[in-house]
């Protein structure tokens, strides 16, 4: 890896690379099942580079620390980020394993089941981390998933924490007995509904659910939680209160939800970064809406929108 030197970051992402190949299909299969598609589409994803991707059309100024295979895919990778000027320096080559690959299908209501083969993601190691952190100058948000090894996702957390970064842990996907110190090394936890039923144990179906759930998350040592809830918008609750808050999101037509949660998130990071005196409920109201747009198109980042594609009628870059 070649580091960035010296260099100042909005947001940083320690996080995955995949290739999404997404098959459109009526329904989705039952298991043993064989059924035809509609459409079938290459494109480029994995949770840590959609959100990178996402808060880089933003307008931030951002970096990925990542791993990808030496082959066509990861080349490809490596091309979308300088084109969606994400900062490659921290992303490494391997001829160990091939770049990571999700096989997703989308059903006619916009519904999706992933598969992940981590490949390459596998090998991002804690020492990856630390070379990055130990490189660049200052980065304001750090944005972390559970697609690559839990040690280097924690690793990264914790440099962050000590260096004052804000941390954000979107836990995706989903692990029964997640180690506590991940609560305790994020400043904001932002799971979806299965992620927070998960982790809980308790059922996430509404909002009111939603608001219980926010609370035990908050007992097991995080000071922020969002569970995002798709067309329920979102739920808010801070340590310092014990009050969740319901934000609703503007209803649209979905035609494809898959990496809905990253650009959420990815937007959250960007709006974190540019934006640090607005309300987190402002935040959120306004990352929702962005994510609300990148539902009513199909395909993982080709859903995303860049700055320029966004309305300014939502408020959504007033100060
Ligand atoms: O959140 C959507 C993403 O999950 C896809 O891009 C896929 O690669 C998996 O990481």
């Amino acid at each position: 890896m070649h580091a960035a030197r010296g260099t100042d970051f909005d947001v940083l992402v320690v996080g995955s690379c995949n290739t999404d190949l997404i098959s459109y299909v009526s329904r989705l299969p039952k298991p043993g099942e064989t059924i035809h598609g509609t459409k079938f589409s290459i494109g480029f994803g994995g949770k840590g580079a959609n959100q990178c991707v996402m808060s880089s059309r933003l307008g931030a100024k951002t970096a990925i620390v990542a791993m990808v295979g030496d082959d066509s895919f990861g080349n490809d990778t490596i091309k979308n980020f300088k084109n969606n000027n994400v900062d490659v320096g921290f992303v490494g080559k391997s001829s160990e394993a091939s770049t990571g690959a999700a096989p997703i299908a989308v059903d006619d209501q916009g519904q999706n089941s992933i598969i992940i083969v981590a490949g390459a993601n596998n090998l991002l190691s804690e020492s990856h981390v630390t070379d990055a952190f130990a490189s660049i100058n200052s980065c304001k948000v750090l944005l972390c998933q559970l697609e690559i090894p839990p040690a280097t996702t924690l690793t990264a957390l914790k440099l962050a924490k000590r260096r004052g970064v804000l941390t954000v842990l979107n836990p995706a996907p989903a692990v029964e007995n997640l180690d506590e110190e991940f609560f305790r090394n994020c400043d904001i936890f932002c799971p979806n509904e299965t992620e927070a039923e998960l982790l809980t144990s308790l059922p996430v179906t509404n909002v009111e659910e939603a608001k219980r759930a926010s609370l035990a998350l908050l007992d097991k040592g995080c000071s922020k939680v969002i569970i995002t809830l798709g067309v329920q918008g979102s739920v808010l609750t801070l340590r310092d209160t014990r009050t969740p808050v319901h934000i609703p999101v503007k209803q649209v037509k979905a035609l494809d939800s898959t990496g809905a949660g990253d650009c959420f998130i990815g937007s959250l990071a960007y709006y974190l970064s540019s934006y640090p005196d607005l309300r987190l409920e402002e935040i959120i109201r306004r990352a929702s809406v962005i994510a609300s747009i990148s539902v009513c198109a199909a395909g993982t980042q080709t859903s995303f929108p860049w700055k320029s594609d966004i309305s300014h009628d939502e408020g959504l870059f007033k100060h």
